[in-house]
This record gives C-alpha cells, structure tokens and sequence, in this order.
C-alpha cells in the first residue's frame, strides 16, 4: 500500500512547527510528501481560527475534495489544528467526508488514527478539554505539547528551525481565539528546549527561533529554581553551531529589563523584538483587554530604545475592532508615526464566536471603512519601512542566506520548462539570485553562489525599498573599516 501525503498548512509559525512534527511521524510510518492532493491518499489541512477568511479557505479547499473522494474510497482526509478544535463535529457536517477532525493538543494521535480511519473507516474525533470543562489541571493536561522528531524539509531552510518553548494562552484578549483552541499557557521544562536545539545545531541547523504565543511570558519552576525566557537564551548561547536566536510573539507587558539585556548582551540573539501593540487607543485597548494603555506600552517603547538602540521593533494592529472611531484610529496612526516600526502586520477585525467581544459590544464598524482603515494605516507603515531602510544604503549586513529568491527559483523553473532537460538550468547556476535576512530581520536579496546557502555572508547594500535590501556580496579582501560597519543592520 502506498503511502503518500499532501498537507496544506495556514497560520503562524505554532502551525508550521505543528507540521513539521505530523510530517517528521508520518515518514516514520513510511509516508513520502508529495506536492499536491491529487497525487495523495492522505490529505491533511492544518488550519488557523483566528479570523473568519483563514476558515472560510479550508472550508472550500474541503469543498473542492468532494469528488476526489467519491472517486477514491481510500483516501484520508484530515482536518487538525485551531479549526478542528473551535469546531469540532461540525466540520463532519459541513464536509462529511473527512475522516479525522485533530486539535492543536492531540496531534501525537495523527498517525494511528489516520492508521485506522483506512482500516476500519468511520469518523474520528481527537480534541482536548474547553476552558470551562474542567479544573485549570485537568483542561491543561489534555493540551499535550507535541515536540518529537523533526523534519528539515518542512522548514523555512534547513539552516533555520522553529522551536516551541511554550504552548497556550492566559491573556484572553476579547478578540481572539488562540486561548480556547491552544488551551492554558504552559511552558515545557528548559532541558528539553536545550536538547532539542542543541539536536538542531548538530544536524546543521544555524538559527533557531523560539515560539511562544507570549514567549516572554516563559516561565518554567521546578523546585526553587526558576527559568526565564533571558535565562533560557543564555543558556541556548552556549551552542555550538547555533548563531542566531530569535523569539515571538512578546506581550508588551512582560518585556521586562532582565530580557532586554539578555538581547543586548547576548551576541547571538538578534536585535529584532515583535511587540504587537493592537491599537493606539486606550479606549479600545481597555475594550480589547489588553491590560496596558498606550502610555505604557510607549515606555515599554523607550525602555527598549534607550537598552537595545540598534534592535528592530515591528508590531500588529486590529483595525475596526468594536466602537473604533475615527479618533480611535487617528492614535493607531499616531502611535505607528511616532514609534516608527520596521513593519506592521494589519488586520481588518473579524469576530470569532467563543470569544468575549461578541457578547460584550456589537461589531459594528462597516466593511468598507475596516478596509479604508487598513489601507491608510498600511501606506503609513509603508512609507516608514521604506524610510528605515533608506540609511542601510552604502552600509555592510551580515546575511544569514536562505536560499534561491523568489524570482531565480521562478528563473529555474521558466529555464526546465523552456531547455526542456536539467543541465539547461544547471548553467545558471554559478551567479543566482539569493536571499537571506539581516540581523534585524531584514530581507536581503543579492547575486551570489549556492554554496553560499546556510553561511552568513557579508553584504553590501545598495538599494533599498520598503521591504527588500538589494546588496552584493563583499569580495573577501575587506579592510578595518567595513568590519566596523558590519556590526549592525
Ligand atoms: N480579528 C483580526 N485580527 C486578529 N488577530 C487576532 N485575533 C484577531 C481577530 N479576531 C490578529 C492580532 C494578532 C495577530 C496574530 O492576529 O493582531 O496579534
Ligand atoms: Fe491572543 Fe491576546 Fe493571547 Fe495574543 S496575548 S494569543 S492576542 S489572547
């Protein structure tokens, strides 16, 4: 029997991880990935719920298998992550055709039920406990954290990993979902982080980033000892092989100093720090419970500014969340004005039921003005990162290269489909479009070698727009003066 699968991934990073390990299982049992549904005979969605959109896409991918499983029996098809736990059996409903529903904490049972969906047929269900279905303990313990096997295949480059340090949420924003489908906040014991990044580095790995949906909430107690996301970073330091160290998302809250001088003191963790912020109005933060006013994230801001001058700071914001006036929003565009981030992701809101919000205010701002609210705040931001950008001009970054750019890997494959055969590609080979990051989480592309894939290298920058660096890389000769300049960007 052959094995194959197709798993179509939305979401954040949590969720890339999440399918990294499913992957890395599956092989063990014998799977090969293949690169589209058609081609498989399990199919897994691993599926997001923190706005309406990401559903409504599952739900017609779902829509589009119908036949494809009217044709072939035996196909699997599975539904895991956020959505399979918001939603539960009514996903059996909406598409009855689906085997496995598998929520964020149950994901260790993927490959047996997947086992048994083909041999014995029927629907099956794994979720873990609401947040009002038992004690703290009990709803806890049904959230396992599910960090086995990796799978460098899956990654973003085999030379960067995702690591999860913590996995839930106890901040219950009104907005969000992430607390009822990720369960309690629990941070895994820092043993197990080092090994598992440690394992990491051992296998080529260079940049580990560390997840958490409020990492700098970390805190791990085990008799009197106490760990701390700066304490685990400088124990993660001392890696060999490993040299980067990222982490997100932070709540502004919990950016306590000991974590700011671990970034400026420690040399692999990278000046980079995304701090949502949500909104510039404390009368819709107070709505959204985010527990800060604007005035205290902008001193978390200063503080920030003053300890770590050289770091990057990006940020989210909700636009048209409940009652937002266009007062309301004219802050947000104050706030992002004067705090100047690298970038900001921009999300028109979208009420999710098991929420708060939507028994505690009605969403009542139009379509149309989230929308024209979304666009200004975007151009504002726009011209900011462009901006930012603009003195890195003529400057030297480290660059830790990714791999091909978008448009050599589009070069590539335009050269198979038009020589026809493999060495008409190969020719390109010696001078290729790569890409990489900067310290600061800067997206450089320049013209350089494959062998340079997974190295850092030292770029020259020299242009620049809103969302890309263009460099070329510094010829190996290089004098006192650009090795000053290289230590930041
Ligand atoms: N509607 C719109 N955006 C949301 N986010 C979280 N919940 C919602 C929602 N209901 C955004 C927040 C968060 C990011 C990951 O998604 O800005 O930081
Ligand atoms: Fe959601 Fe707020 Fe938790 Fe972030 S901190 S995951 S926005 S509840």
């Amino acid at each position: 029997m052959s094995k194959r699968l197709y798993i179509e991934t939305v979401g954040c990073q949590m969720n890339m991880l999440d399918s990294e390990l499913v992957v890395a299982a599956l092989r063990k049992e014998g799977y090969e990935l293949v690169d589209a549904p058609g081609k498989a005979d399990t199919i897994l969605f691993n599926t997001c719920s923190v706005r309406q959109h990401a559903e409504d896409k599952i739900y017609s991918a779902l829509g589009r298998l119908k036949h494809a499983k009217r044709h072939n029996p035996d196909k699997v098809i599975g539904v895991l992550g956020c959505m399979a736990q918001k939603d539960q059996e009514l996903i059996f409903k909406r598409a009855p055709y689906v085997d496995l529903v598998v929520g964020p904490g149950q994901l260790h049972q993927v490959p047996e039920m997947i086992e048994s969906a083909r041999r014995n047929g029927g629907q099956q269900l794994a979720v873990s406990l609401g947040r009002k279905d038992g004690s703290r303990l009990e709803i806890a313990e049904s959230f396992e954290s599910y960090d086995p096997l990796r799978e460098a295949e899956m990654r973003p480059s085999p030379y960067q990993a995702y690591v999860r340090i913590m996995i839930g949420c106890d901040k219950f924003c009104t907005y969000c979902i992430v607390p009822m489908v990720r369960g309690p906040e629990q941070s895994r014991p820092p043993e197990q982080i080092v090994r598992e990044s440690r394992k990491l580095a051992d296998e080529g790995c260079r940049e580990i980033t560390l997840l958490g949906q409020t990492v700098n909430s970390y805190k791990h107690r085990a008799g009197d000892r106490t760990t701390r996301l700066s304490d685990l970073l400088a124990m993660l330091q001392d890696i060999d092989g490993i040299d980067r160290l990222r982490f997100v998302t932070n709540f502004p809250n919990d950016m306590t100093d000991d974590l700011l001088f671990a970034v400026r003191d420690l040399p692999k963790v990278m000046p980079y720090l995304h701090v949502p912020a949500q909104s510039g109005s404390n009368r819709i933060l107070d709505r959204m419970k985010r527990l800060y006013t604007v005035e205290q994230y902008r001193d978390m801001m200063a503080r920030i500014r003053a300890i770590v001058p050289e770091a990057s700071v990006t940020s989210d914001f909700i636009v048209g969340f409940c009652g937002e006036t266009e007062e309301d929003f004219e802050q947000t565009v104050d706030l992002v004005r004067e705090q100047r981030f690298k970038n900001s992701y921009i999300f028109k809101y979208s009420e999710r039921p098991g929420t708060k919000a939507p028994a505690l205010f009605p969403d009542d701002v139009p379509d149309d003005i989230k929308r024209r609210r979304n666009n200004d705040l975007l151009a504002v931001q726009n011209a900011i990162s462009e901006e930012l950008n603009q003195p890195l001009i003529g400057r030297v970054v480290d660059v830790l290269v990714e791999g091909p750019s978008k448009r050599a890997e589009r070069q590539t494959h335009d050269d198979h489909a038009y020589v026809g055969h493999e060495h008409g590609a190969h020719e390109h080979r010696h001078a290729l479009q790569l890409t990489g990051r900067t310290p600061c989480d800067r997206i450089v592309v320049f013209d350089g070698n494959p062998r340079q894939i997974g190295r850092i290298v030292r770029i020259r920058i020299y242009d620049a727009s809103a969302f890309t660096l263009f460099g070329a890389v510094v010829t190996e000769h290089v004098g006192p003066e650009v090795f000053q300049l290289s230590l930041k960007g």
